[in-house]
């Protein structure tokens, strides 16, 4: 299989050929509903984005850095954070007001993360109960620059600062304690962007954007997900006797602490045709199944693959002994309750295990665990994908109350698990 775009990468793709002047094409774009969300704020911003259904290519003509308009209805970015986050930085820095809701999920979310730094540079927020959304930004193109320590490791509230720098004169600065993506980074500097990255002191690293700069349209190419491959890849290490090539896989450092923790419980995954695609090193994956064991995930390693703790708990239910996952606070603040939505899908399939504040313990036998139960999704896509992966390793298949959330991030999903064999029925 052909792992689908990058999602974090998709939805930078399009924000950035919006604030460059001149034309980006993007190929490999991600075309699950989070991405469309963005594409369809960027539009109602002034920015042209167009889909060339013939070779797949997007093309996006952007408004400039602070050149946006304000736009005419309420934002909707249905179950998206990153547009969400990343979008706040964009409007806060822009002299108009805009309002952002989403999907029931979307709405939980913690916005205040963002919302903190982002008023200290001079934008005004109105938002619900507990800094949730819908939310009103009133944004201004006189932001003072800061310097800002991340509270949490969140790709996503740098990124939001960085993207409210460049409408703002000066140098505006991160300090991440914990690196976590840095696909913002990277793509900026590569629209033409002065971002520069040094050791900050105490440790981790100090990010700066210099302000005003003039981003020039490029083009891009967008890797494969490595987090949406991880489900045909983990799918493939609880089969005894799978042979899998999963293709594109976009191996970032500070996104693939899966594939590391796999390894070390002994997954045979050999990286081949490793090169770089668009700035970011990719391979394909040849996995093999059987064999997994049950190790200790030490909680530095969680940003690299905070995603990923659903179908690693699925890996480590069908392993040989206990699978300890520590550093998982940020579990949930996500799609859904991550931890609790893992640990009650575990439940119910009759996959022993314990649940504390920040960490998971699974137990795995080595046989199938027994399955047969019916999971909750709580909106989240990857739960539900997570979950129809142990119904492929367990005795008597797994249930999910609805499939609806795959599409957010991984159009086709049960197509490309069927030419994998994989059965999955829908009623
Ligand atoms: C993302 C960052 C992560 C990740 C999310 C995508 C990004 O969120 O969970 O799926 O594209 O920047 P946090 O920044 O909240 O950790």
């Amino acid at each position: 299989m052909r792992a689908p775009g990058d999602k974090s990468v998709s939805h930078r793709a399009l924000m950035f050929g919006a604030l460059a002047l001149g034309e980006t094409t993007v190929s490999g774009l991600l075309e699950g509903e989070d991405v469309l969300c963005t594409a369809a704020a960027l539009r109602a911003l002034g920015a042209e984005v167009v889909h060339e259904k013939d070779g797949g290519i997007w093309r996006v003509r952007g408004f400039g850095v602070g050149g946006g308009r304000e736009p005419s209805d309420v934002l909707d970015l249905g179950n998206s954070g990153t547009a969400a986050r990343l979008l706040s930085g964009i409007l806060a820095s822009q002299p108009f007001t805009s309002f952002m809701t989403g999907d029931a999920s979307l709405r939980s979310r913690p916005m205040q993360r963002v919302i903190e730094p982002l008023q200290r540079m001079g934008a005004r927020f109105v938002a619900c109960e507990g800094g949730r959304m819908p939310l009103a930004i009133v944004g201004t193109d006189e932001m003072v620059p800061i310097e800002y320590r991340l509270p949490v490791a969140s790709a996503q509230v740098k990124s939001a600062i960085l993207l409210a720098g460049l409408n703002t004169a000066g140098e505006t600065t991160v300090i991440e304690p914990q690196a976590t993506r840095d696909h913002t980074e990277r793509m900026l500097r590569h629209f033409g962007a002065e971002v520069r990255v040094a050791p900050a002191e105490g440790g981790g690293k100090r990010i700066t954007v210099v302000g005003w700069p003039e981003l020039l349209g490029r083009n891009i190419v967008v890797p494969g997900d490595p987090s949406s491959a991880a489900f045909a890849v983990v799918a493939a290490c609880i089969r005894p006797g799978s042979d899998v090539l999963v293709e594109n896989v976009g191996l970032n450092p500070l996104r693939a602490g899966l594939y590391t923790t796999l390894k070390e419980m002994g997954a045979d995954i050999v990286l081949e045709n490793a090169r770089d695609v668009g700035g970011e090193p990719v391979a394909d994956l040849h996995v093999k199944g059987g064999g997994l064991k049950g190790v200790d995930v030490p909680p530095e390693r969680a940003p690299s693959m905070i995603d990923e703790y659903p179908i690693l708990a699925v890996a480590a239910a069908c392993a040989q002994g206990t699978t300890r996952m520590l550093g998982l606070a940020e579990l949930r603040a996500k799609e859904s309750d991550r931890l609790a939505s893992v640990a009650a899908g575990l439940t119910a399939n009759g996959v022993r295990h314990e649940m504390g504040a920040d960490n998971l313990v699974v137990h795995g036998t080595g046989a199938p665990p027994p399955g047969g139960g019916l999971v909750k999704t709580h909106l989240d896509h990857r739960i539900a994908m997570s979950f129809l992966v142990l119904g492929l390793g367990s005795r008597d298949g797994v249930s999910i109350d609805d499939g609806s959330p795959i599409d957010t991030s991984f159009p086709g999903f049960a197509k490309v698990m069927a030419e994998l064999g994989a059965t999955i029925e829908a009623p």
